[in-house]
């Protein structure tokens, strides 16, 4: 699918996005090894929480989908062997996190995924399921497709080399099979979904700052997930709102989690205006509305503890940075080259084609920002946060835009063209 964008004068009116990625794909997985059920409300009916759904039906657990909601009959911690290979889709997540549940299973799984995701790394997760026990077999030097063969699992500590929550709660959940206690350090703290859910399934997981100690217990149980909406699909019309001239929006019901909020502190930094109102807490979640009003934006140094805080974020901030008064330096965020694109080499490859002042770096990128940029024809390279950014800076640009293989919106955001055309 090609999608053509104008220049927009401004963006006004309330925005309802939907609902979380990584809350979503969290409560199908947990709610399946638990006992009894779990309701799953305002689920992100996406192609990467379909693919996380399609996986736990074949490993045996019964999923209804009924409007936004999803039930979930939980199987207990141990599922049905599937004879079928795990397809994980697009999704690093699905393979990540359900590689942490297959390790500690009485049976041999293989799980692969498309293209894109069997090109990025999985020895992150392969190094400490092997530690705890699994047995993990790699077709290619550490590539999916994995075959992983369950065991009785034992507890280890671990520091991880990434910052990265899909690494952190794959542990996490091979964790509950160990006989042991687990510790997990990262060099920042990542996003702590799996700390949270899994606590209010029952759980027994322990945070100070970057660790968590991980106690095994018996069984998790079903619960009520009510899903809020997904900040990293909210971003989006944040930096739209904020460079646009005469706009202001507000955006409902967003989950905002401090691991998850580095996108509201750059916007404020570079001279934002973006608000919190109406907080509260749900199933253990802060969530609230967000107020977005166009703004001056200037360029700003990025780095250090705030990348997990944005990791998705990066390409529509390099937006942001292009439409800037002044220099944004983007760096420690090599994560970027290993995402569903190289995100640094996409982003600075087709910002370009739009008249952006913009370079790579080793580790993240240089934006000279500029008044303007021009329309051109760019390419997502089938990855959904390309395609969202480049739709965004297409807005202010002179002329119109297309954007060639636009249809991966469908892997977070289905909707996100008709939310833009209501704006
Ligand atoms: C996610 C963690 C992040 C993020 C991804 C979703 C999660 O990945 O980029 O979109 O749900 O745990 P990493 O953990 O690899 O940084």
């Amino acid at each position: 699918m090609e999608v053509e964008i104008s220049k927009k004068s401004h963006l006004k009116g309330v925005v309802n996005v939907p609902g979380d990625k990584s809350i979503s794909h969290r409560a199908i997985m947990f709610g399946s090894i638990a006992v009894g059920d779990t309701v799953v409300k305002g689920f992100l009916k996406s192609e990467d929480c379909f693919s996380t759904i399609n996986c736990m039906r074949k490993l045996g657990v019964e999923i209804e989908i009924v409007n936004d909601d999803v039930y979930v009959k939980g199987n207990g911690m141990y599922l049905n062997e599937s004879l079928d290979v795990l397809d994980a889709g697009n999704s690093g997540t699905t393979m990540r996190l359900l590689s942490g549940i297959l390790a500690g299973q009485k049976f041999a799984s293989t799980i692969t995924g498309d293209e894109s995701l069997r090109k990025r790394p999985m020895k992150r997760i392969i190094q400490p399921l092997s530690m705890m026990g699994a047995k993990i077999t790699a077709v290619y030097d550490n590539y999916a497709p994995i075959t992983i063969k369950g065991n009785t699992l034992k507890g280890i500590n671990y520091k991880t080399e990434v910052s990265s929550a899909q690494v952190k709660s794959c542990i996490m959940l091979a964790s509950l099979y160990a006989q042991d206690v687990t510790t997990i350090e990262e060099p920042y703290l990542s996003r702590n979904h799996s700390e949270l859910m899994l606590n209010y399934f029952g759980g027994n997981f322990e945070s100070y700052d970057n660790k968590v100690i991980c106690h095994p217990v018996e069984k998790l149980h079903g619960c009520e997930v009510l899903v809020p909406g997904d900040i990293s699909s909210a971003a989006y019309f944040m930096v739209a709102a904020s460079i646009l001239p005469n706009s202001e929006i507000l955006i409902k019901n967003v989950n905002i989690n401090n691991t998850r909020t580095g996108i509201i502190d750059v916007l404020n930094k570079m001279g934002g205006n973006v608000e919190i109102i109406e907080e509260k807490v749900v199933n253990n979640e802060p969530v609230a509305d967000i107020v977005v009003k166009s703004s001056h934006l200037k360029g700003i140094d990025i780095g250090g503890e705030i990348i997990p805080r944005l990791i998705d974020e990066i390409p529509v901030i390099a937006v942001a940075a292009a439409y800037a008064d002044g220099t944004t330096v983007i760096k420690d965020a090599e994560e970027l080259k290993v995402k569903e694109s190289n995100r640094i080499d996409t982003m600075v490859s087709q910002l370009r084609k739009m008249g952006a002042d913009i370079e790579a770096t080793n580790d993240g990128m240089i934006i000279h920002g500029k008044e303007t940029l021009h329309g051109a024809t760019v390419d997502s390279y089938n990855d959904h946060r390309v395609a969202m950014s480049l739709s965004i800076a297409a807005l202010k640009a002179d002329g119109s835009t297309k954007i060639k293989n636009a249809e991966c919106v469908n892997i977070s955001f289905p909707d996100f063209y008709s939310v833009l055309n209501v704006l």
